[in-house]
């Protein structure tokens, strides 16, 4: 099959989060498995790889001419197009940033120019061609895609054996906006019932995603609990409605992770700095090792005993670090040190520097993204805390788990499906979950989890060695992928 993964972020280009990790490496397990795959993505700043293929088009936004043009880079078995395009240029820190006038309309050139990309864009020589080719588009930045492939091109009998998947990473954002946004779109006006909702919260506005939900030929959320909660008027953000109606075509499969990039046997940031590689037969020493490198370099007081707790995250309302706050008076009483990395809302990160201030020998709120600290603290930690209010899958306490690391997490979205909680009678399940995002169920969680490090280290030890030992890679998860797509291609 052909496959052409369309995204607004990509990694190691460009990241601001796991739909970032996801379309780096599904891709690549996708081709593994014997398909043609590219991955379509805005060029942000210079990449060093990428080499200039003179393809240029110009496609109209706004009214507006807008040129644009390619680069391509060939990496594990994919072809990986950058769109390069002024309005994307320099965007580099802050891909999402701008006016949303503005958001609108590089989403709008992006996805005009993608669809078409099987045409004009030869990778190898060749073009993708558009007869067994199926499109995966991602979060609503890229829900414009199913559309114009329905409205330009699929209704006027052009690439009409071409399908298309939509991936729901995160269904809180979806491209709102009044009405009139619908005339920066560029579609015929019946087009407009597919983008037009009506919530409580909205009123009747225009919503991108309503619409790439309703053309896609099938929809993937990426967790089964996910899947679940889209359909509640709690978890679907005003598009339940239209998910319950889609309910056929939808469905989870939860994301893999990138096993070269996350593996303690190899890890590169985990060379130096006293830090160490390890496996399951090294995990006590290596761990050990790590744990003393991480407070070392954090300046925290070296000592093994005491619980290094993690949280890696963006600092907002959805990862729940208010949560996190309000819990700090009990965790400081206890014997443990609080390791925390993200940006994201000015006041949270006030709040980091805050903890940090208070507690110097027990904090530090690290503010920033740092790809090396992410995995430093995955090696180094021994509980990851992730108390999401939501998390469609979350890919840290799949990293942690990998290295040994215990998740305590929030039991919703990917979370509950990905960390089953510790039996101790049955010496079963990974980790610790609380049902509900509050401060007193993540106290008592992380309190029994600490009771269980302290006090019974052989569980301990078994709950990280059956974490370390899952196949989390994306084999699993591509095969799925694989069924969604020949769904798409062939069941309509
Ligand atoms: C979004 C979600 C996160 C998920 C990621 C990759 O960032 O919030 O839960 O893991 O996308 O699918």
């Amino acid at each position: 099959m052909n496959i052409i993964l369309v995204a607004a972020e990509c990694a190691p280009w460009s990241k601001t989060g796991g739909l970032g990790d996801v379309a780096g490496s599904l891709p690549k397990a996708l081709a593994r498995r014997g398909h043609r795959v590219m991955v379509v993505v805005p060029r942000y700043a210079e990449y060093a790889e990428p080499q200039y293929i003179g393809v240029q088009k110009k496609y109209k936004v706004d009214g507006q001419d807008m040129e644009v043009s390619y680069y391509h880079t060939y990496i594990d078995g994919v072809d990986f197009v950058f769109m390069d395009a002024a309005m994307f240029r320099h965007m580099q820190s802050d891909i999402y940033g701008g006016k949303r006038q503005d958001i609108l309309k590089r989403m709008v050139l992006f996805c005009k120019a993608a669809v078409e990309v099987p045409w004009y864009v030869p990778c190898g020589g060749v073009c993708y061609g558009d007869g067994n080719l199926v499109f995966i588009a991602n979060d609503w930045h890229t829900a414009l895609l199913p559309v114009y492939l329905k409205a330009y091109y699929r209704d006027n009998g052009l690439m009409s054996f071409t399908r298309s998947i939509l991936v729901i990473h995160n269904i809180a954002h979806q491209g709102r906006g009044p009405l009139e946004d619908f005339r920066s779109v560029g579609l015929p006006d019946h087009y407009l019932n597919l983008f037009r909702l009506y919530d409580p919260v909205g009123g009747e506005h225009f919503n991108i995603f309503a619409a790439g939900l309703k053309t896609a030929d099938r929809v993937v959320s990426v967790s089964h609990g996910y899947a679940w909660e889209i359909k509640t008027v709690e978890g679907g953000w005003g598009l339940h409605g239209i998910i319950n109606e889609s309910d056929w075509k939808l469905q989870g499969i939860v994301n893999g992770i990138d096993t070269e990039e996350w593996n303690p046997e190899n890890d590169v940031h985990l060379k130096s700095d006293g830090y160490t590689n390890y496996s399951i037969e090294t995990l006590q020493s290596g761990k050990a090792q790590c744990k003393a490198a991480l407070q070392k370099e954090l300046g925290l007081p070296v000592r093994e005993e005491v619980a290094v707790i993690g949280f890696i995250g963006r600092l907002d309302q959805q990862k729940g670090v208010d949560i996190i706050a309000e819990a700090i008076p009990w965790m400081m009483d206890q014997d443990v040190q609080l390791v925390m990395l993200g940006t994201g809302r000015q006041d949270l990160e006030e709040l980091l520097r805050q903890f940090e201030a208070q507690h110097k020998d027990k904090v530090r709120g690290w503010v920033g993204f740092s790809v090396q600290t992410a995995h430093r603290i995955t090696a180094g930690s021994d509980i990851l805390l992730m108390p999401s209010r939501f998390e469609p899958c979350g890919l840290n306490q799949l990293y942690a788990m990998c290295y040994g690391t215990v998740p305590v997490v929030h039991a919703v979205g990917g979370l509950r499906d990905t960390v089953k909680p510790f039996n101790p009678f049955e010496e079963t399940g990974l980790g610790w979950t609380f049902d509900s995002a509050d401060a007193s169920k993540l106290i008592h969680s992380l309190g029994s989890c600490l009771l269980t490090y302290r006090e019974y280290k052989e569980s301990w030890d078994g709950l990280r060695r059956r974490g370390m030992m899952q196949d989390l890679s994306w084999d699993n998860a591509a095969q799925k992928y694989e069924e969604a797509l020949v769904a798409a291609k062939y069941q309509w």
